[in-house]
C-alpha cells in the first residue's frame, strides 16, 4: 500500500518586511541578508494571527467534506503553541469543522515537530487505510528587534494530508534519524524570544545532515544520484545549500547541476518568507514542487529534517502520476501576490504588538487582516478566533 502527502497547502501573513530595507535600517549592508543569508523579504504576523489561525487558513484551502470526515487524527507540530496545556489541534478541530470522532494532539521538538508527525501519520494510516491525518506546521519565528537572529524570522503554516494512495507523494520507508542533547537553539517557558548559539547552531545542523545521510546511504544503498532533488529546512535560504555542498562532489558534475539547480528552485518561497520553523521543509517542498516544471511521475526527492536541540531526519518520497493537478499552486502565487509591504517602523509596531498576558479583555481589529480566519481577542483568558 502507497501512504503518503495527498495535499499541501500553506498560508503567509499578508505583511512583510522588506530586507533591503531592514538592512538598510540597522546600518548593514543588504547583500548580508540577500545574498549571505539568502533572504529578501520576511514575513510579519499582525496580532490578529497565531500559529492557530495561520494553520487554519492553510488546511482551509485544501480540505474538502470528504477528507473532514475521514481525518481522524490531528497533529500539530509547533515550537510556538498558544497554551502550555491544550494543544492547538483541538482548536483546530473546531475551526475546520472536523469529524469529532478524531485524535488531536500537539507535537514539540523545534523544528522537526511535523517530521515526527508526519512519520506518526504513516504508522497510523498502516493501520486504518481508509482514514486520513491532517499534519500541522505552523509557527512565528521571533529573535527580537536589533538582534543577529532579526534576520531570520519569519511566520507561517504548512497543512499536509496524509493518506493512503497519496496524491502528490509516496513517503517511502526508508529513514534516518539522530538525536543529541545539544544547546544550539532553545526558547524557556518564560520567554517570548529564542535564544540561540547562532554560529554552532549552523554547525550542527550541517553535522547532523552529514551523519543521517550517511546512515541513508549505508541503510539503502543510494546517493545522490539516486535523487532528483533534495529539499531541506530553510531557517534561511543559504543553510541547507551549506549542507549540500559539504557532500555534493561525490557526484558527477550532471548530477551536482540538477541538484544545486533544484536546491535553488526549492528556496523561492522560503526567501520572501524567512524561518517558519516547523513549516520550513515543507515549504521547500511546496516551492520546489509549484516552480520546477521538469520534475516528472516516480521522480524521488529527498527530505533533510532538523529540529535544533536536536534531532535530524533523512527521508524521501516517490513524485505520483498527475501530482502537478494536485497543487494549490495558483493560490499560493496569489496569496504571495497580495501581501503588503511595510516599512521598518511599521514592522517593528507590529512585532511590539500582543495580547495583554494579566488576565485583562482585548478585543482586536480583524478588518485589516484579509485572512479567512483570525484571532479576533482574549477575554477571561481564552482566545477567541473568528472566520470571516
Ligand atoms: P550573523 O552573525 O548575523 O551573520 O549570523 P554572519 O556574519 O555569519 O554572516 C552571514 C553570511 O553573510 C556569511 O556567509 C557572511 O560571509 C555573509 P557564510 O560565511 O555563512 O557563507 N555576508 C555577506 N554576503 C554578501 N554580502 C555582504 C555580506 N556580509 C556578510 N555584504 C546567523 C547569521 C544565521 C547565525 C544568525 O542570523 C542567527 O543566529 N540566526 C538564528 C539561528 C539559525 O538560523 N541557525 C540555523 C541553523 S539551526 C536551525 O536551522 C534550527 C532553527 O530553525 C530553530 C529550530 O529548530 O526550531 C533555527
Amino acid at each position: 500500500m502507497k501512504i503518503g502527502i495527498d495535499k499541501l497547502g500553506f498560508y503567509a501573513p499578508h505583511l512583510y518586511v522588506d530586507m533591503n530595507d531592514l538592512a538598510k535600517e540597522r546600518g548593514i549592508d543588504p547583500g548580508k541578508f540577500t545574498i549571505g543569508l539568502g533572504q529578501d523579504e520576511m514575513a510579519v504576523p499582525p496580532v490578529t494571527q497565531d500559529p492557530v489561525s495561520l494553520a487554519a487558513n492553510a488546511a482551509d484551502q485544501i480540505l474538502d467534506e470528504e477528507d473532514k470526515e475521514k481525518i481522524d487524527l490531528v497533529i500539530f507540530g509547533t515550537e510556538s503553541g498558544v497554551d502550555h496545556s491544550k494543544s492547538a489541534a483541538v482548536y483546530i478541530h473546531q475551526l475546520l469543522g472536523l469529524n469529532p470522532r478524531a485524535r488531536s494532539v500537539e507535537l514539540k521538538q523545534a523544528c522537526y515537530g511535523a517530521t515526527a508527525g508526519i512519520q506518526m501519520a504513516k504508522g497510523h494510516i498502516a493501520l486504518h487505510p481508509d482514514k486520513k491525518v491532517l499534519v500541522l506546521a505552523s509557527d512565528i519565528a521571533r529573535y527580537g528587534l536589533n538582534t543577529p537572529g532579526e534576520s531570520t524570522q519569519g511566520a507561517g503554516a504548512v497543512a499536509i494530508l496524509v493518506s493512503a494512495s497519496p496524491r502528490l507523494l509516496e513517503l517511502e520507508s526508508e529513514s534516518t534519524y539522530y538525536t543529541e542533547d545539544i544547546m544550539d537553539f532553545w526558547r524557556p517557558v518564560y520567554s517570548t524570544t529564542a535564544y540561540v548559539d547562532g554560529k554552532y547552531s549552523n554547525e550542527q545542523y550541517i553535522a547532523f545532515f552529514q551523519k543521517v545521510w550517511k546512515d541513508y546511504q549505508e541503510q539503502t544503498g543510494r546517493n545522490l544520484e539516486d535523487f532528483a532533488a533534495i529539499a531541506f529546512h530553510l531557517p534561511y535560504t543559504k543553510m541547507g545549500w551549506k549542507a549540500l555542498r559539504t557532500v555534493i562532489e561525490d557526484a558527477s558534475e550532471e548530477v551536482q547541476e540538477r541538484l544545486k539547480n533544484n536546491y535553488q528552485i526549492s528556496t523561492k518561497y522560503n526567501r520572501n518568507v524567512g524561518n517558519i520553523y516547523t513549516g520550513s521543509l515543507y515549504l521547500s517542498l511546496i516551492s520546489l514542487l509549484e516552480n520546477q516544471d521538469e520534475l516528472k511521475e516516480g521522480d524521488t526527492i529527498g527530505l533533510y529534517s532538523y529540529g535544533s536541540g536536536a534531532v535530524g531526519e533523512f527521508f524521501s518520497g516517490k513524485l505520483q502520476p498527475g501530482y502537478k493537478k494536485h497543487l494549490q499552486t495558483a493560490e499560493h502565487q496569489a496569496m504571495f501576490a497580495n501581501r503588503e509591504c511595510i516599512s521598518v517602523a511599521a514592522y517593528e509596531k507590529v512585532f511590539e504588538e500582543s495580547l495583554p498576558t494579566d488576565g485583562s479583555e482585548k478585543q482586536l481589529n480583524i478588518d485589516e487582516d484579509p485572512a479567512k480566519i483570525c484571532l479576533a481577542g482574549v477575554k477571561d483568558h481564552i482566545r477567541s478566533y473568528a472566520a470571516k
